[in-house]
């Protein structure tokens, strides 16, 4: 199988570019200065000339609170730039696999969001990543649309190393209790697209390690499993964390779809703890 994958610099994108490389897969990664999915005219020209058998489009502008104070801008890349992508693969008849998000969900239901469940984005950031789903779902004959929460990668700055700086540094922890999801690690996810996109089960996919956590339990294992147990965190409520989005309060993803598959992600404790040894945290 020909693989292209979009926004290749990013998080998600490098685990996958990790995972495809131990495959018997041909895959490319196209990073924004080879492939600007803003541009229409160069994203049909390089999907005429590469004819890929599936793209994974993980391209996206990710900063939710930037996303919030720039909502046009939000659009112009998460909703018309995946609509360029969209377009191109249908004109070669390609398949697409849209990476999506928690955040298309308003965060009202304390159970778990199924993947065919009403959705309500209410920030601007859910809002683009929710019309690009609709655009795939309108554009693409055969197409995934796999959402997911929380991704933190090798590679990078993360919530896992900021918590970890500031108990370094003895300083104070203040951790929100009121918005809970699932922390789901990159490499993890990585695995169970690398399995979806091979199925030809087409649909739409929750994929997150398994388990839910308030960013507060996050944090407080992200400490327990690097050795700083005893460094309390203050819980506060979200009014006490102003910030420039709305997140979604409960946005917890079950994955039914895919477990029918059997691709299922591990209980999100493991996945952090094996995070940190790898890290060296
Ligand atoms: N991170 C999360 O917690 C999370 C949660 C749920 C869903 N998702 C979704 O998962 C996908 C991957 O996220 P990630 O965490 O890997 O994000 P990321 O690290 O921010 O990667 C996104 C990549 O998209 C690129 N990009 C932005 N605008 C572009 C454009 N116009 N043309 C081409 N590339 C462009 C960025 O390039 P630059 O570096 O040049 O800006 C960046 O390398 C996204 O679709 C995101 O919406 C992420």
């Amino acid at each position: 199988m020909r693989i292209l994958i979009t926004g290749a610099n990013g998080k998600l994108a490098a685990s996958l570019q990790a995972f495809f490389s131990n495959t018997e897969h041909d895959f490319i990664g196209l990073g924004r200065s080879q492939l600007d999915i803003t541009d229409r005219i160069q994203v049909l020209a390089m999907m005429l000339d590469l004819q890929p058998d599936v793209v994974i489009h993980t391209a996206a502008l990710t900063k939710v609170d930037y996303c919030a104070e720039h909502p046009d801008e939000a659009l112009e890349i998460n909703a018309y730039g995946t609509r360029n992508v969209a377009l191109a693969c249908q004109a070669i008849d390609t398949t697409l696999l849209y990476i999506s998000t928690n955040e298309v969900f308003d965060g009202t239901n304390t159970g778990a969001y199924l993947e065919y469940d009403d959705t309500h984005a209410i920030n601007p950031y859910g809002y683009s990543k929710l019309v690009g789903e609709g655009i795939v779902r309108d554009l693409v004959r055969r197409h995934y649309i796999v959402r997911t929460s929380w991704v933190y990668a090798h590679g990078g700055r993360n919530f896992i190393h900021a918590i970890l700086d500031r108990a370094q540094a003895s300083q104070s922890l203040r951790v929100v209790v009121n918005e809970v999801s699932t922390p789901t690690y990159a490499d993890d996810l990585a695995v169970g697209v690398g399995r979806l996109v091979q199925t030809g089960a087409y649909g739409i996919y929750h994929l997150v390690n398994e388990g839910r956590a308030s960013r507060w339990e996050f944090a407080r294992h992200v400490l327990d499993v690097a050795g700083y147990s005893d460094t309390p965190i203050e819980r506060i409520s979200s009014h006490e964390y102003p910030r420039a989005s709305t997140p979604p309060e409960y946005s917890v993803l079950r994955n039914f779809a895919a477990a029918r598959l059997g691709i299922t992600l591990r209980p999100w404790r493991e996945a952090v703890a094996d995070f940190c040894r790898k890290e060296g945290l």
